[in-house]
């Protein structure tokens, strides 16, 4: 029997292409993709409703889940509240369905975890003070990854660049933007400043981290399993620019930063991924100029 696997915030942008990925590697069939939005495929799970995650749970026999409801950072700085409530609370109710009925958890971390007193290549173990709500419950999540009394894994997800569906209110949202604008109107304003370098990971990495993770037996995960530091590729907005010139020379970006420059500038330039490296054999395979190719064939295609 392959796993049953429940997936929250399925309609997101991982949830995505996350449900297609675990469905071609365990079956048709072996994953209940819900969320608290009503979309094709997916039941309708709000993950502040203890009691009907539990019911899910122990009703359809789950044994994974992969939970990725959350507010994201620029949403989570608007109603800092609710980020908490959501990503934290939600997160218990989920950890307290896997304990009462056996399952293994997956649960993101983020490159929001590091704060302005980070390296500019964060390190994975470097105090943690970030200055958003949104961080601070990945601290948390990493946090109770140590001490919940289930197995739960994550990872420090960069900011992530896709197609198949929009980014949802974070940050790092510019590096997708970009590319529907400068297809659809040759040119794009910019929330952060030209010269802005963030860790970013192109899906196709971040799916397959996800995956390569949860195979590892338990035993062979150390202190970084509530988040590993996983690199992809680091850029400022300008080097994204002249890639995507590659394709379309008279594209143009201007730069009008908001409040968003701010989480951007306690975020760290990129990330040393070593104890990944080492502990389950983590290597990207995109490289700035491979994932804006990989954009523009399959907004293309
Ligand atoms: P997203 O915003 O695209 O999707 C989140 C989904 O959660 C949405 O479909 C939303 O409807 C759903 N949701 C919100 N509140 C809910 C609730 N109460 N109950 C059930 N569902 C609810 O986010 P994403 O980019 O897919 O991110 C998924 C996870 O990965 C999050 O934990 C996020 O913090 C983490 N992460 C994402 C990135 C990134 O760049 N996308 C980077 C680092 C970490
Ligand atoms: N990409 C996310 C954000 O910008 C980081 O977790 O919020």
């Amino acid at each position: 029997m392959g796993p049953r696997i429940l997936v929250t915030g399925a309609l997101g942008q991982i949830g995505t292409e996350l449900v297609g990925a675990l469905e071609n590697k365990h079956g048709q069939g072996s994953v209940i993709a819900t969320d608290v939005r009503d979309g094709t495929g997916c039941q309708i799970l709000d993950v502040m409703d203890a009691e009907s995650i539990h019911s899910l749970v122990s009703r359809e026999g789950v044994t994974e889940i992969y939970h990725l409801a959350a507010l994201l950072s620029a949403t989570g700085e608007r109603n800092p509240e609710l980020c908490w409530k959501i990503n934290v609370e939600g997160l218990e109710n989920v950890i307290a369905a896997a304990r009462a009925n056996g399952c293994r958890v997956f649960a993101p971390s983020s490159i929001a975890v590091f704060g302005p007193d980070c390296p500019s290549i964060a390190p994975q173990f470097t105090p943690l003070n970030p200055t958003t709500v949104y961080g601070k419950t990945k601290v948390v999540s990493e946090q109770l990854a140590m001490t919940a009394g289930v197995d739960m894994r994550g990872l420090r997800y960069p900011g992530l660049v896709s197609y198949k569906a929009p980014a949802g209110g974070g940050t790092t949202d510019y590096a997708v933007e970009i590319f529907h604008a400068a297809l659809a109107e040759g040119h794009y304003t910019c929330f952060v400043r030209e010269d802005t370098r963030l860790p970013m990971m192109y899906m196709d990495d971040a799916i397959r981290a996800t995956l390569e993770l949860m195979v590892v037996p338990a035993e062979e995960l150390g202190g970084a399993r509530g988040g590993y530091n996983i690199s992809g590729c680091s850029f400022t907005v300008g080097q994204l620019v002249e890639s995507i010139q590659r394709h379309l020379p008279n594209f143009t970006c201007a730069y009008e930063p908001d409040v968003r420059q701010k989480y951007a500038d306690s975020w760290p330039n990129d990330i040393d991924d070593d104890v990944a490296r080492g502990e389950w054999g983590w290597n990207p395979e995109f490289d700035l100029d491979g994932m804006v190719d990989a954009m523009f064939a399959g907004l293309q295609g």
